[in-house]
């Protein structure tokens, strides 16, 4: 027995202390830092094929990234949807609503339900020759309840990733795979008999394809199946139909979002070399909602993540809304004296549909109009206290090209009908879409092999501006007109677009609420306790310049405009008219382009003017509106504009100006205003019209605020 061998003794008792050590050192953390919160721990179990997420944080919990801030794997996965994917209570309300629905089916499809949401336990039992994995089962099993956890995803074989609805093969001879060559396997097949092996198929969308594309088996009224297929969710599909696969962007680039920074991926041994990249499983999506209600009710619903987990997840989340999501343009493009037109264009900027995934997501449009003094002129897409949008049809809201009335709303979603083409929310019923104008992503073509997965349907598919530009596919952005309605007002218009993302709503969970069973009353109670207000996703405003149209005839008229136009030069204020004018009179000048006179060189608005057309004609003025004006006059003649956007009574002119009125004549017209005649033929001044004034004595006139 030499030293040599002697120290290797020693040096495997060292290694194998300090492999313990660090396994309880990092699990059990001292107690002073342990936060009050009666979270369960991460499970621990093992079954036949897959280990409790616990098992594996042992070692791939503690990294920091080159700031050293925590990047752990296992705590940023548990508060994560597909960490509480089993023990999500919208999710468990929901399959027994479709077993109330179907009771002859409530095994079945309690097990279909169970392998992409409970994979642990499902998958598990089906390896165990069992026919059927129920709701009852999962819920006693902690494994099962780990939802879509660590050895799910690298586990799924390179052979059956790219497979569907669930039909992913966990592979049986305990290979983890992962994204790094030549790993460092042997602490990892000591302490949990797994072993770390490169494989290139961890990277790419067809292993999240498993479980993110659903393609259902459809039963008709009385619950007979069809032999029909219906695309539930095809985010996969999607994400196959955009620019993004070419790009080599993978679902991974935008969900598992990677940093450059060296990273020790695990903490045992000691001695290991970092690596680069590294994958964060931060798995954000657009569920916030849920994410809340999680954190609300962490002891209710046996979750193993902390408030601070579902904080840093939520607040993830939001970021891929409100940053990644979608960008968000509005522009006018006329304004009449009637109408105010306007295009809002969205541009999705993720890699599938937006919005996309379970049916029961939508997105809608909220556009305001209101005055220059607050007052609110247009409203589509108002939703009243409880979140729900006022003018939904019963049904639904067709998709819409132009919006003309605050009765109709842009509300971006899919649209379950059931074999009558009645509109169901029962997953099992769903035989046919009956709308879904969800915005396509970048690339997005009808002619992609994908396309019969991700079809537009309703009047989507024919709106010339939804996912095509002058008739191009691919654009990945819908064009939507507002033709808001003006009644009259002429002054600037304050114009907000909101956009919202909704996970689910009061209508959508209506027929499931109309059912009772623990699971259902549980997450109604959860539900009506909640923050149910939509996620603002985009916001954009902007002001629209005052705007009139002054109605000129042939042959003389009087003119004059509460608007101080953008370009007051007097040949741009013209200019569409000067081929129809034959000559324009002011105070200070006129034009008369025969004779070659051009004596105004600004549009005025504090003048009168009178102009003769030799055919009719409309002279729109746009700029900023003029309001609380007042102007004083001397005795005698003058051209009186009307400095008001809405048509002003004399009688309610100031006293003192009434008073020193000794005639309103119109011009170009035969009505007067005469008092000392008592002759009122003449009873309001009009917007855009100027009328021959005369004066006893000096006088100021106050134009008020219309609004
Ligand atoms: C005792 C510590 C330890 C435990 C427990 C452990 N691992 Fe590992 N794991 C490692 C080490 C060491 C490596 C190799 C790191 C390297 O080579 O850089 C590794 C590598 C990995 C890799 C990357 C493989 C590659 O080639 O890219 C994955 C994925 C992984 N582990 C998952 C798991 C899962 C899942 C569990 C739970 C079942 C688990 N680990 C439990 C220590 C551990
Ligand atoms: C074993 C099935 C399975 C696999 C594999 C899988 N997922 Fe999931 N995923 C789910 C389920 C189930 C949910 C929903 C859980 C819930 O809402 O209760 C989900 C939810 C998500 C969400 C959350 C969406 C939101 O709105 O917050 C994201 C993001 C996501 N998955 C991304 C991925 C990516 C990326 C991959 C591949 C790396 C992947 N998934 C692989 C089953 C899976
Ligand atoms: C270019 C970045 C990008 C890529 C690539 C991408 N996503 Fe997303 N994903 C997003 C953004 C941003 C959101 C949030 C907006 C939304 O809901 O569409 C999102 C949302 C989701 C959601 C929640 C959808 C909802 O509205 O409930 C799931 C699930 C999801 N992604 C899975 C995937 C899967 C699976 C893939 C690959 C097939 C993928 N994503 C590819 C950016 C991306
Ligand atoms: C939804 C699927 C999914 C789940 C669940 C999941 N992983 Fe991963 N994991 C991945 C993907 C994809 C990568 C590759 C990331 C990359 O290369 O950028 C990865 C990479 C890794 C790596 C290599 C280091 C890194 O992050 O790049 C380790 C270690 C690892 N996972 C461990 C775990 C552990 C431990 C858990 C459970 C707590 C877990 N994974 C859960 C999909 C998953
Ligand atoms: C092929 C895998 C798969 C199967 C099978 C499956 N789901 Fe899902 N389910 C998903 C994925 C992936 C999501 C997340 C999509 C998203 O976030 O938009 C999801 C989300 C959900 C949600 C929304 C949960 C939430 O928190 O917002 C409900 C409800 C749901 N599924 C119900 C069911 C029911 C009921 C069944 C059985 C009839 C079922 N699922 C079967 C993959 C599956």
């Amino acid at each position: 027995m030499n030293l040599t061998r002697q120290f290797f003794i020693l040096l495997i008792s060292l290694i194998t202390l300090l492999l313990l050590a660090f396994r309880f050192d990092n699990y059990h953390l001292p107690a002073k830092m342990i936060i009050p919160v009666r979270n369960n721990p991460l499970p621990t179990g093992y079954n036949n094929l897959f280990a409790g997420s616990g098992n594996c944080a042992v070692c791939h919990n503690s990294m920091t990234n080159g700031q050293g801030a925590p990047i752990g794997i296992a705590n940023d996965w548990r508060s994560t949807m597909m960490g509480n994917s089993a023990k999500d209570p919208l999710w468990q309300a929901k399959v027994s609503h479709e077993g109330l629905v179907n009771p002859s089916h409530q095994e079945a499809l309690e097990n279909v339900c169970t392998t992409c949401h409970a994979p642990v336990g499902n998958i598990n039992a089906h390896y165990a020759q069992k026919d059927y994995y129920t709701i009852a089962e999962m819920k006693n099993d902690p494994l099962a309840l780990d939802g879509v956890q660590c050895t799910v995803c690298h586990q799924i074989t390179p052979e059956s990733s790219g497979n569907f609805s669930g039909t992913f093969s966990i592979g049986t001879n305990k290979i983890i795979w992962g994204p790094f060559s030549n790993p460092f396997i042997n602490p990892m097949l000591f302490n949990t008999g797994y072993t770390p092996v490169h494989s290139n198929h961890i990277n790419n969308s067809e292993l999240c394809a498993s479980c993110h594309t659903l393609l259902t088996d459809p039963v008709d009224l009385n619950g007979v199946a069809t032999g029909e297929k219906f695309v539930e969710q095809a985010i996969y599909h999607e994400w196959k139909n955009s620019v993004f696969p070419t790009e080599n962007k993978s679902c991974q680039s935008c969900h598992v979002p990677r940093i450059n920074d060296s990273v020790k991926i695990s903490t045992v041994p000691p001695w290991l070399q970092p690596r680069l990249p590294f994958g964060m499983h931060q798995f954000a999506g657009a569920n916030i909602f849920m994410g809340k209600i999680f954190k609300e009710n962490i002891v209710q619903l046996g979750i193993t993540a902390l408030t601070s987990n579902f904080d840093s997840t939520i607040s993830r989340s939001s970021n891929m809304l409100t940053r990644q999501a979608l960008s968000l343009s509005v522009e006018e493009t006329g304004r009449t004296n009637d109408t105010l037109y306007l295009n809002v264009l969205l541009t999705n900027k993720a890699g599938h549909k937006f919005p996309s995934g379970f049916p029961s997501r939508r997105a809608f449009i909220e556009l305001i109009a209101r005055t220059n003094t607050g007052d609110t002129i247009f409203h589509s897409g108002r939703s009243d206290d409880h979140h729900n949008l006022i003018a939904e049809n019963t049904d639904f809201e067709p998709h819409f090209n132009t919006i003309n009335s605050e009765d109709e709303v842009q509300i971006y979603e899919m649209v379950m009908g059931d074999v009558e083409g009645n509109v169901t929310t029962v997953l099992e019923r769903a035989y046919q879409t009956l709308k879904d104008n969800r915005i396509p992503p970048e690339g997005f073509t009808t002619a992609h092999p994908s396309y019969d997965t991700t079809k537009i349907e309703g009047l989507a598919a024919t709106d010339p501006d939804f996912n095509k530009q002058n008739g191009i596919e691919g654009c990945g952005s819908d064009k939507i007109s507002y033709h808001v309605p003006l009644n009259n007002y002429f002054e600037e218009i304050e114009i907000v677009v909101n956009v919202f993302y909704q996970t689910v709503n009061d209508k959508w969970l209506d027929n499931m609420f109309s059912y009772t069973s623990d699971d259902i009353n549980r997450f109604k109670n959860m539900y009506e306790n909640s923050d149910r207000a939509p996620v603002l996703v985009q916001s954009v405003s902007t002001m629209i310049n005052a705007g009139f149209d002054a109605v000129l005839r042939k042959g003389w008229n009087s003119l004059s405009c509460f608007i101080l136009p953008e370009n007051a030069q007097i040949d741009s204020v013209l200019q569409f008219i000067i081929n129809s004018m034959e000559i324009m009179i002011g105070d200070s000048g006129t034009i008369y382009p025969a004779a070659s006179i051009h004596t105004i060189d600004f549009f005025d608005p504090f003048q009168g003017y009178s102009i003769k057309m030799t055919s009719p004609a409309v002279l729109s003025f746009r700029g900023s509106s003029l309001s609380n004006i007042s102007k004083t006059y001397e005795t005698g003649w003058h051209l009186l504009p009307v400095l008001s956007s809405c048509e002003m009574p004399i009688n309610s002119l100031n006293q003192n100006f009434i008073d020193k009125i000794n005639i309103i004549v119109e011009l170009a017209g035969w009505r007067v205003y005469w008092p000392e005649k008592q002759i009122a033929t003449l009873t309001h001044l009009s917007p855009g019209k100027a009328y021959l004034l005369n004066l006893k004595d000096t006088a100021t006139i106050i134009f008020s605020n219309c609004y």
